[in-house]
């Protein structure tokens, strides 16, 4: 009988884990203290020495993170904001909930990440920043999109939810501008048992507008004193305690994922071009690739998903349908640019099981129900 393959699953780590785990749960459990207290500010410590951050602030998920970052960052009603149409909604949502516009643009092939020309026809006077995002295992151009923000004076925001431990340049996801995110969603690179999220940046002023904010605008927790309307966003003790148990763990997962990705890379080539394999990025931004994502391109990518379904193997359709042809985003004016390298993508790419428990066995079943559907005998 065939193994299932799931699309994700933590299951073995959480079993070799289990004693450290359960001794940091029963730590928190017996300090008392649940939500933003000494544990979650020493994940934030760890998380800014690890990325290079001056400031990172814990927040309830990374959507709140976007959210934060962008009111404390200033883009208010009136803003347009530039993204890009192929990633996840809440980039452009947490747009909308400060109140301002996303203006959405279309991908390169390849990185799936905003293209420069496209974001630079798109400003306008209105036009306040701009939001690459970093999807998959690739970074955005962050050298040509921060010159492209500089040129024209608007800010440098990113949509960094999926980028820990991806530097171009030498710089972390999220700090090439005024601010950027993570998201510890349990599938991300860095997952943690539920959810939770971080706010990454080097500006003082964002920072402290940043802690304000997800505190219900209060400067001191607890004082009762709100200077502003803000948000419920604090980071429970027992997410940031398992969280600082899996950095422990963090850099040899990521090397587990890239093991496992070079392994798909050389199952799959003979498939090449029916299937396409991640892009790697130029030999000008070395260390910008961390496999979360380990995403192919096909025609027939419903039909193969539906056929590693009945052989028991998870996929996820990272994303099935641009942003401009989401029905609350469809009717916007920012949703009128052409989009059809991010329309080809969203039928055209799949996500299949990458993470660090999956066995090399497991790769090689899902790489030869590939080639089987193809009709090519691996
Ligand atoms: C690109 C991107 N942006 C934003 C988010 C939102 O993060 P969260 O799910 O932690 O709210 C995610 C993750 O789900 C993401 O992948």
């Amino acid at each position: 009988m065939n193994e299932t393959v799931p699309f994700f699953s933590g299951a073995a780590s959480a079993r070799r884990d289990r004693p450290a785990l359960e001794a940091r749960i029963r730590q928190v459990a017996a300090s008392g203290r649940f939500t933003s207290g000494p544990v979650t500010a020493e994940l934030e410590q760890a998380i800014a020495r690890r990325t290079g951050a001056r400031h990172a602030v814990a927040v309830a998920n990374g959507t709140d993170a976007l959210v934060i970052l962008l009111r404390a960052a200033g883009v208010g009603p009136g803003d347009e904001v530039i993204v890009p149409a192929y990633t996840f909604f809440a980039t452009a949502s947490s747009v909308l909930h400060v109140g301002a516009e996303p203006v959405l643009v279309d991908v390169l092939p390849g990185s799936y990440a905003m293209d420069p020309r496209r974001a630079e026809e798109a400003i306008t006077e209105r036009t306040k920043a701009i939001m690459p995002v970093h999807l998959f295992s690739q970074m955005a151009d962050m050298e040509v999109l921060k010159d492209l923000a500089d040129r024209h004076g608007l800010l440098l925001l990113e949509d960094s939810a999926e980028g820990i431990d991806m530097r171009a340049g030498g710089v972390h996801a999220g700090l090439w501008g005024s601010g950027g995110v993570l998201s510890f969603f349990p599938t991300k690179t860095l997952g943690s048992l539920g959810d939770a999220g971080m706010l990454l940046t080097d500006d003082d002023r964002i920072a402290a507008r940043a802690r304000r904010l997800r505190q219900h605008g209060q400067d001191t927790d607890g004082d009762y004193l709100h200077h502003e309307i803000g948000y419920n966003s604090r980071c429970d003790e027992l997410q940031s305690a398992f969280l600082l148990h899996r950095l422990e763990r963090l850099s040899e997962e990521i090397e587990r994922r890239a093991e496992l990705a070079a392994l798909y890379d050389r199952l799959l080539a003979p498939l090449a071009p029916a299937v396409a394999t991640p892009w790697l990025a130029p030999a000008k931004t070395p260390g910008n690739q961390v496999y979360y994502v380990y995403l192919i391109e096909c025609d027939c990518r419903d039909e193969l998903v539906a056929y590693l379904d009945a052989h028991g193997v998870g996929t996820e359709t990272y994303y099935p349908r641009p942003l401009t042809e989401q029905p609350l985003l469809a009717p916007l004016p920012g949703s009128r640019h052409p989009v059809p390298v991010a329309e080809a993508a969203a039928r055209r790419a799949v996500a299949l099981p990458l993470y660090p428990d999956l066995t090399d066995r497991q790769a090689e079943r899902v790489a030869r129900l590939v080639h089987a559907f193809h009709g090519v005998a691996s």
